[in-house]
């Protein structure tokens, strides 16, 4: 099935396409349709430094919010339904098979996320998570923030801050799951954050002198916060680490940029909050 011509994968994106707007369309948190249009353009961006292939690159990115475990009850029926769909649509079995490999492995929960197996699925998670950095991953911190109930930002009281997030705390997925507000400390970090590259940043920030600003800015966010539910607290818990990974030397480049955007931004709404600019 690799004979199809370009009229034919044309059909099959334009189908993915009308699919994803139909579902994602009315969406408010952070998932909708423009989210997928804009990785579905730095997929293609990557794809063409990184030699994937553009075809199934850019289907996995239409689709892969479709069968979301938070925009779905069952996700794995929804990727059966997806798998169908590829078919009847003629897409052939070994591209068919290939983004859906990309979806699922996508929406494993970030604790026991295998990694990639291919450079098309290394190329849409990269332009996921770039879209969830630089200005346009602090607008749907916000957003997200909005619709889920959390607040802005929980200011530590006396000191309470925290000093790194806990190791070990269960996964939640790569957000923190069902979003309903109120969710404590302990059920919010996703396990990212318990990692090596997120451990202990203030401490190292404070008895090194600082190599690493990056680590200063979280360390800053968990010392500030007393809740890990507020939207600035997810800078910490997740939107710092993401710069380092990243898959692909392309997606890197560009992370780097919108990393020091997300630590200038954090920074200041810290220095505001605190009366100090
Ligand atoms: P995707 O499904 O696109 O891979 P996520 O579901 O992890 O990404 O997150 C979608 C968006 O919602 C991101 O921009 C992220 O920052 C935001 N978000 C996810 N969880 C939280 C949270 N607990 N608090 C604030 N924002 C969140
Ligand atoms: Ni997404």
């Amino acid at each position: 099935m690799n004979s199809r011509n370009e009229q034919d994968r044309s059909h099959i994106l334009a189908a993915a396409e009308k699919l994803s707007r139909e579902r994602l369309g009315g969406d408010t948190s952070g998932h909708d349709w423009w989210h997928v249009d804009r990785v579905r353009r730095m997929a293609l961006r990557l794809a063409r430094e990184e030699q994937a292939d553009p075809f199934v690159v850019e289907l996995a990115a239409l689709l892969h919010d479709v069968a979301d475990a938070k925009l779905v009850d069952d996700p794995a029926a929804a990727r059966d339904e997806l798998g169908r769909l590829l078919r009847d649509w003629g897409a052939g079995d070994k591209d068919a098979e290939h983004v859906l490999e990309i979806i699922a492995t996508l929406s494993f929960g970030s604790g026991n996320r295998p990694p990639m197996r291919t450079p098309e699925g290394s190329i849409v998670q990269d332009a996921d998570r770039l879209d969830a950095i630089g200005a346009i991953g602090v607008a749907r911190v916000f957003a997200y923030s909005g619709w889920s109930g959390r607040p802005l930002h929980v200011p530590a009281e006396d000191g309470a801050g925290h000093e790194a997030v806990p190791a070990g705390v269960p996964s939640g997925g790569e957000t923190a799951g069902a979003p309903t507000a109120g969710e404590g400390a302990a059920s919010y970090p996703d396990g990212e954050a318990g990692t090596p590259a997120g451990d202990g940043g203030r401490r190292e920030a404070a008895s090194s002198g600082g190599p690493l600003a990056s680590e200063e800015v979280r360390g800053r966010i968990l010392a500030a916060s007393g809740e890990l539910d507020g939207a600035i607290a997810h800078f910490a818990a997740k939107l710092l680490l993401l710069k380092d990974r990243m898959n692909t030397a392309a997606a890197r480049r560009i992370a780097g940029d919108r990393h020091r955007f997300l630590e200038e931004y954090a920074n200041r709404f810290l220095d505001e909050w605190e009366g100090r600019s």
